[in-house]
């Protein structure tokens, strides 16, 4: 998704107000994005620090940061409902398809609050509706057709209704907030399995079940519905995201 990564990436970044210099904490880091590209914009003079609850994750995330030049974060575990930093510790916080996954939201962003400076940025980047994400829907029409609906993707479009994350955030003191939508359309090259890792992100726990006959029909059927939008060996594939910020009061 290296494509789409560079499109969210950088609206994001500038949604947190990160320049050089800039001290940034960038939550639930998973595999390391945003937190990467963020170091590399912060330049020698800043501090990013990528984070996660899993500490896995973050393993994961220091090994890619030995493969790229430049600045590199600092990666440590970190539960955003509970975070180890110091009050006004950052500048900005971003957290890049993480929020939704937290149960307890409203203690999350009472801690990124506390967290910022007066003034800081708090940048979240959410999926919008299931139907703008061509990725997840078709997959995930394709699964229930297979093993029924289980609402297995439900918690990515928990932010999905415009301004619920925001009204969120006035609740527990950001003092302004606002909303962006981006549309990026993905290109994907018809015939290949572009689409297998979502599948096995999104529904893993479900794909173990299945017989290998069953597993094969189930990506026959995943691959020709992707296949049947190709226009010129191209699948289009859209992506609604959301960039909602908050300006800690
Ligand atoms: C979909 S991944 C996003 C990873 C990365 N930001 C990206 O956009 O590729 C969601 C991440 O949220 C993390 N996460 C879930 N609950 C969390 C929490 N309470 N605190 C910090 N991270 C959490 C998960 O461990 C997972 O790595």
């Amino acid at each position: 998704m290296a494509d789409l990564a560079d499109k969210l990436n950088r609206p994001l970044l500038d949604a947190a107000g990160l320049v050089e210099g800039c001290r940034l904490l960038d939550l639930a880091s998973g595999a390391g994005e945003p937190a990467l590209s963020a170091a590399r914009r912060a330049g020698p003079d800043g501090l990013v620090v990528g984070s996660d609850l899993v500490p896995g994750m973050m393993a994961g995330a220091v090994r890619r940061a030995r493969s790229v030049e430049g600045p590199a974060p600092a990666f440590t575990a970190a539960d955003m409902t509970a975070l180890p930093f110091a009050d006004a510790a950052f500048d900005g916080v971003t957290c890049r398809f993480g929020i939704m996954f937290v149960p307890a939201v409203e203690t999350a962003l009472r801690e990124v609050r506390r967290v910022l400076r007066p003034g800081g940025k708090a940048a979240f980047m959410v999926w919008g509706s299931r139907a703008g994400n061509g990725l997840f829907a078709e997959i995930g029409d394709a699964v229930a057709d297979h093993l029924g609906e289980d609402g297995s993707l439900d918690p990515l479009f928990r932010f999905a209704p415009p301004e619920l994350l925001s009204d969120l955030m006035r609740a527990v003191g950001f003092a302004e907030t606002s909303e962006t939508d981006l549309t990026p359309v993905r290109k994907a090259p018809a015939g290949q399995p572009f689409w297998h890792a979502a599948l096995d992100m999104s529904f893993g726990h479900r794909l173990g079940g299945l017989t290998a006959e069953q597993r094969k029909a189930l990506e026959a059927d995943i691959a020709r519905r992707f296949d049947a939008r190709a226009v010129d060996g191209i699948v289009p594939v859209p992506s609604h995201a959301r960039i909602v910020v908050g300006v800690a009061g």
